[in-house]
């Protein structure tokens, strides 16, 4: 049976894309501030959230809803690795610390793992649609305000199986079919949206706990100059803008 789940989700998280895509932290991003110590935070706190994901869909292969949405070619912790390797070194395993925010949503993963397993759904969609969609506007970004060294930094945005624009967006399609396909029970549907529009809510949380170093390095004026500008909304295609054209070019 298929239903629509994939545009309700859409749908229903649209104002919660806004306003993460709005926290200073990516306003910073999209406008070439990309601070070394703050994104490397970013890459830090994502392994944990990604560690703790992708264990769970793993443990859970053989559900027959979770198993669904397991696409192994989608994983992050690998990549993660990689980028902690480059920004702090081999022993990167001693120094990167988890933030509270990220504390709590890894918590949020492990629990829904035991209790609701479906709920999982709501989290991999969040992550990985976001990183096969804005995510590549993002590495854009990095590297271009960040001087790189070819091939290095931006593996979280990087699929070693989908390496072009075409193979991204056929993987979103495929993703959505198999969300549209979900062996869901009745009503189930609206508590993965819910469940995902808190999975933004927790992507929040640790974008705008990351700020306070981040206001520190760039420093106090730069940041309000940035904060004060007006908002953006990408996942609205009515509105044009430089994220949405640029992804837009990918
Ligand atoms: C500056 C930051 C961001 C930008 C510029 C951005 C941009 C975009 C764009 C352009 C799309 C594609 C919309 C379309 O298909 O028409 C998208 C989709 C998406 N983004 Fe973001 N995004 C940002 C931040 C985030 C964050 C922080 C998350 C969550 C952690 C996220 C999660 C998603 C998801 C789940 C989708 C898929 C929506 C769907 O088609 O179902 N994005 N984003």
């Amino acid at each position: 049976m298929i239903s629509d789940l994939a545009s309700r989700l859409r749908e229903g998280t649209k104002k919660s894309h806004t306003v993460a895509e709005n926290t200073a932290f990516m306003q910073c991003f999209l406008k070439g501030i990309v601070e070394k110590q703050s994104f490397r935070a970013l890459i830090a706190n994502l392994y944990f959230i990604y560690s703790a994901l992708e264990v769970e869909l793993q443990h859970h292969i053989a559900h027959p809803v979770v198993g669904m949405i397991g696409f192994p070619e989608l994983h992050r912790q690998k990549n993660l690795e990689k980028d902690l390797v480059f920004y702090y070194g081999e022993d990167w395993r001693q120094q990167i610390v988890a933030l509270n925010s990220t504390n709590t949503y890894v918590a949020r993963i492990h629990e829904i793992a035991k209790t609701e397993p479906v709920l999982l759904v709501a989290h991999a969609y969040v992550r990985y649609m976001g990183d096969l969609s804005g995510g590549q506007s993002l590495r854009t970004m990095v590297r271009s305000a960040i001087q790189l060294p070819v091939d290095r930094g931006t593996a979280l945005y990087e699929f070693d199986t989908l390496t072009t624009a075409e193979a991204r967006k056929a993987c979103k399609g495929k993703y959505r079919h198999a969300l549209n396909s979900l062996p869901l029970e009745e009503d189930f549907s609206q508590r993965i949206i819910d469940e995902a529009n808190y999975a933004f809510q927790l992507n929040h949380n640790i974008l705008h706990e990351l700020e306070i170093d981040l206001k520190a390095a760039i420093g106090e004026d730069v940041f309000n100059l940035i904060v004060s500008q007006h908002n953006i909304n990408s996942t609205n295609n009515s509105n044009h803008h430089a994220s949405v054209n640029l992804v837009a070019a990918e």
